[in-house]
């Protein structure tokens, strides 16, 4: 029979190399006694979801730094919330992420509960994210499953399924494969192969831990899998910004709906977007209008957005029909998703 995989082999590799992460608890903290945070480990495994590890740290400290714990983030403001998360993207996490705080401080006096299926209960808790916290935090033999872990287990077992069709298969050999000893830092030892070594391209199979049980490096299809199904191609969405700026400098901004896309951010007024070139739009405050001669254009995980960018200067008796007035001391652009930014830094 086929040497299996070993977990402890796996773990080895992680005591000497494990990512050095601010919400991680690596082996050489642990050996200092330092002991998980769930309400870190939670935040975290929010912001990474979707998201790149490069891309969270900065703001993850900025997180921690303004709400250290649970509590803290439980009783801020939706909207310095709503700033503090902007550019990260998939704003419903960020929603969900105080909805999620304030019904651990109310539901459950402040701790996040230590099982997969209380977590679940939780609002933004998904199965991912309920196993990553169980076993992370508490160090319960809950599965995590993402997309490393799921190239992990397609090359180490061989399987050529397409994703997503594969998805349960691939969940089911993961689940089989965690053990019961150090959950929390398997879960984590996996994700890390599967971003450092066993990588979407060229992998490093020759100082992989788990070389000699894997099944893609003895058939030579490591590099192919796993298999998915071709995507779909994205859609173009066209639509209309409006940047009125006062002669005090001040800029006419709007809070988006919570519903929907980029929902309860801040944004520039502005038309829907359609799939048809130019959706019939007004103005949010009379004024004359120039159209810049450059267009904003933003990927969204369904569409491509392009924006026409108005701008006009208005006076201060001037009243809006939508949105209000943020003076310049207010303003950080900053605060604003990706895609309005983007519109700002095109205005002259
Ligand atoms: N990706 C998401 N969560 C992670 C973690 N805890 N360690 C490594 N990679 C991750």
């Amino acid at each position: 029979m086929r040497e299996q995989p070993n977990p402890a082999d796996l773990l080895e590799w992680y005591d000497r190399h494990a990512r050095i992460m601010p919400w991680r608890i690596g082996p050489a903290d642990r050996a200092n006694g330092d002991v998980s945070d769930p309400y870190r480990v939670w935040l975290s495994e929010i912001m990474l979801q979707q998201t790149t590890v490069a891309a969270v740290r900065e703001y993850f400290l900025r997180f921690t730094e303004r709400w250290p714990d649970v509590r803290a983030l439980a009783s801020a403001k939706d909207e310095d919330v709503m700033a503090q998360w902007a550019g990260l993207g998939y704003y419903a996490r960020a929603r969900n992420l105080l909805k999620c705080a304030r019904a651990v401080v109310t539901d459950h006096d402040g701790q996040f509960p230590d099982t997969e299926e209380a977590l679940l209960t939780l609002p933004g808790i998904g199965p991912y994210t309920a196993a990553a916290v169980a076993s992370i935090a508490f160090d319960q033999q809950a599965t995590v499953v993402d997309g490393n872990v799921e190239r992990v287990m397609a090359r180490l077992y061989d399987v050529h399924t397409p994703l997503p069709t594969a998805k349960k298969e691939l969940t089911d050999l993961a689940a089989i494969l965690t053990p019961p000893k150090r959950p929390g830092d398997y879960a984590q030892a996996v994700m890390d192969l599967g971003a450092t070594i066993c990588t979407p391209r060229n992998p490093a199979c020759g100082i992989c831990p788990w070389r000699t049980p894997c099944q893609a490096r003895l058939a030579g299809t490591a590099a192919e899998l796993p298999k998915k199904l071709p995507k779909k191609k994205k859609p173009v969405r066209f639509g209309t910004a409006y940047v009125a700026r006062r002669v005090d400098g001040a800029l006419l901004l709007e809070r988006r709906p919570d519903k929907g896309l980029l929902g309860g951010m801040l944004g520039w007024p502005g038309s829907e977007w359609a799939e048809d070139d130019t959706p019939p739009h007004d103005a949010p405050i009379r004024a004359e209008w120039k159209t810049l001669n450059t267009e904003a254009r933003h990927t969204f995980t369904h569409f491509h957005l392009r924006l026409k960018v108005q701008t006009a200067l208005v006076p201060m008796d001037r009243h809006p029909k939508t949105g209000e007035f943020i003076t310049a001391d207010q303003f950080a652009a900053d605060d604003l998703p990706s895609v309005m930014r983007k519109v700002f830094a095109l205005i002259p």
